[in-house]
């Protein structure tokens, strides 16, 4: 894979190591949106049927981002809090049944499950990394797999954890929750689209991704997966477009109680969004032909030097089996001054984001070997 920055329009005086704050935009996928935006000038040119088409077309390229074998399984959603809570008011809890959460996790896979927990008598029940660095990444996978038993009902954990890319081994978590017959609910948003993911494989219960990072998307927009076992399920709100037959505007006042298949329920009101959706197709399609495999091998090898050297001056970043190359976090030995070094990034224009204590870099095709070395030159 070779740097694709010709693709994006950053500019050339910064150096932007922050795409899990938020990606750049692809020039294509800006065109799309500028027409997009135009053409409801014409509203004539709006069919009934452009209603229903893109929405197919958006879950389809999703669902093939993340091998998925029936796009039917997927919805289109406005946010990540409202994704999790579509699983998350679908979970039967009963009360002492444990929700098991990984520390410091997003707010919107966090919240709701408070919520529902409140509701039901039910318990969070969070799992912190080790305090020492050492072993860091796989002590704190040890200490979610042996946190999970017959008490739990679910766990809803990211892929990649938002603050410092620490990864979490899926497949034995989900292994281990199979096992004891307990749900998995993944945020997948600092990770689909840079990292591979398969439903094949991994088989989570539900997957959540906010659009505006790694799928390269606009914002107010992402996409999720319900497995089977939210087929039966009641969705947040109520839309029209997602009962059977709503293609049939003459007869929309023959109300439907069935609603369209599988996962179709979940989708949020007005998902033919005319201006989002084609954005989002068009991103998709991007990342499909690139394929989250050679971003993360990309990203690899642009960023291991200055990792290695980083490590050599004595600052911590996890295990490289322990954690993504797209994104990781920095934690500064003592004799270190985070002022300082935020102070050069800053002089620098180098973009980068502070969560918890680590210094979170994040990078992407658009980024090359050259801006590590001047975020290097910063420390
Ligand atoms: C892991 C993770 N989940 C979700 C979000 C965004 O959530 P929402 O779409 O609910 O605003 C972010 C934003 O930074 C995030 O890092």
């Amino acid at each position: 894979m070779q740097n694709q920055q010709h693709l994006f329009n950053l500019s050339e005086e910064i150096t932007y190591l922050n795409g899990a704050y938020m990606s750049p935009q692809l020039k294509s996928v800006t065109e799309i949106g500028i027409s997009a935006v135009q053409r409801k000038a014409q509203p004539n040119q709006i069919l009934p049927e452009d209603f229903f088409s893109q929405r197919e077309v958006l879950k389809k390229r999703f669902a093939s981002l993340i091998q998925a074998n029936d796009y039917k399984h997927t919805a289109i959603i406005p946010s990540v809090s409202y994704g999790i809570a579509n699983a998350a008011n679908n979970i039967s809890l009963q009360k002492g049944d444990e929700i098991i959460l990984v520390d410091e996790q997003f707010p919107s896979n966090v919240y709701i499950w408070q919520e529902v927990a409140k509701k039901n008598n039910a318990i969070i029940k969070i799992i912190y990394p080790p305090k020492e660095f050492e072993n860091r990444g796989k002590k704190w996978n040890q200490n979610i797999l042996d946190a999970i038993s017959e008490n739990t009902a679910v766990i809803a954990l990211p892929h990649a954890h938002w603050a410092d890319g620490t990864l979490f081994d899926l497949q034995a978590i989900r292994e281990k929750t199979t096992a004891v017959n307990a749900m998995m609910v993944i945020d997948g948003t600092q990770s689909i689209g840079a990292l591979p993911f398969s439903v094949k494989e991994i088989q989570p219960d539900a997957l959540v991704c906010g659009g505006y990072k790694w799928l390269l998307g606009p914002y107010s927009i992402g996409m999720a997966y319900y497995s089977d076992a939210f087929n039966n399920g009641i969705p947040i709100e109520h839309n029209w477009m997602n009962r059977h037959n709503s293609e049939d505007f003459s007869g929309l006042t023959n109300y439907q109680d069935r609603y369209k298949e599988k996962a179709a329920k979940y989708s949020v009101g007005e998902s033919s969004n005319f201006i989002l959706t084609p954005m989002l197709i068009k991103a998709l399609e991007q990342l499909i032909e690139w394929q989250p495999k050679n971003i993360q091998e990309y990203a690899k090898n642009i960023s291991s030097h200055t990792i290695k050297k980083l490590r050599e001056l004595g600052c911590f970043i996890e295990e490289d089996t322990y954690r993504a190359h797209h994104l990781f976090g920095i934690y500064l030995p003592s004799h270190m001054n985070l002022e300082k070094i935020k102070s050069a990034l800053k002089k620098q224009q180098i973009f980068v984001s502070y969560r918890g204590n680590a210094i979170r870099v994040s990078c992407n095709v658009y980024n090359s070997e050259k801006d590590f070395e001047k975020l290097l030159n910063c420390f």
